[in-house]
């Protein structure tokens, strides 16, 4: 099975969750790609979206869905993104595609968080993938010495990338990330650091892990 096959297997079932007419968050990636190309074969399926990146925008306007301002939308009922890793506790990393900021705030700010993913995403222990945290450009280098005192681990900047808020990354490799809860609130402590893309304090709620046997239902309380 390609990752390919997961991804979609994963957005389709997702699809299959949403209720008519509401307004949706949607996340950002290669899998929220897919899902947004499902969206767009359904028109009304969903009033309107709440984008978390530039990027995801484009593709919900070309798919003709209308993009709501999170101030005007309010509470979302639901939102729909992937990961690079997720554990059985429904933990994740996520900023590959660099829009953790914009993904943590949509998540948020909405009542249930369906993470679509091929099953190659599931790990015992998160940090295999480096953790992005996204820095304020002054703070770079001080924030990058305060993560190797504080959590250990190699920070390295995301070359070329200015994220969709005008700021850095730094990728950090090297981690085993036991505590994610922990790991999470002690880099938020890190003055010049905007978000880290841990979700353990507001982790998903349902996993659809698509694999050549289908997709796997996780759900966060059992
Ligand atoms: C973007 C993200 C993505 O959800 C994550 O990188 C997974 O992407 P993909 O679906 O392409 O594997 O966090 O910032």
């Amino acid at each position: 099975m390609s990752a390919d096959t997961g991804k979609q297997a994963a957005a389709e079932a997702a699809i299959k969750q949403l209720e008519r007419g509401s307004i949706l968050g949607v996340g950002t990636g290669s899998t929220v790609n897919v899902f947004i190309e499902l969206l767009a074969r359904e028109p009304g399926l969903v009033k309107a979206a709440v984008s978390s990146s530039e990027a995801s925008t484009r593709l919900l306007r070309d798919a003709g869905i209308e993009v709501m301002d999170l101030n005007q939308a309010g509470p979302l009922d639901l939102y729909v993104d992937g990961a690079d890793e997720a554990n059985r506790h429904l933990s994740l990393i996520k900023g590959g595609g660099g829009a953790l900021t914009r993904e943590k705030v949509v998540a948020g700010a909405s009542r249930s968080f369906i993470c679509i993913a091929d099953d190659t995403k599931l790990v015992g222990r998160l940090g295999e993938f480096p953790l992005p945290v996204e820095v304020i450009p002054m703070a770079r280098s001080f924030v990058a010495r305060e993560i190797v005192r504080r959590i250990g681990g190699q920070p390295t900047l995301r070359e070329g990338v200015t994220t969709d808020n005008g700021n850095v990354i730094l990728d950090v490799s090297g981690l085993a990330i036991d505590e994610p809860v922990k790991m999470e609130r002690t880099l938020n402590d890190i003055p010049g650091v905007v978000t880290n893309g841990l979700f353990a304090l507001r982790p998903a709620d349902v996993l659809l892990l698509g694999g050549s046997d289908g997709v796997r239902t996780l759900r966060r309380d059992g």
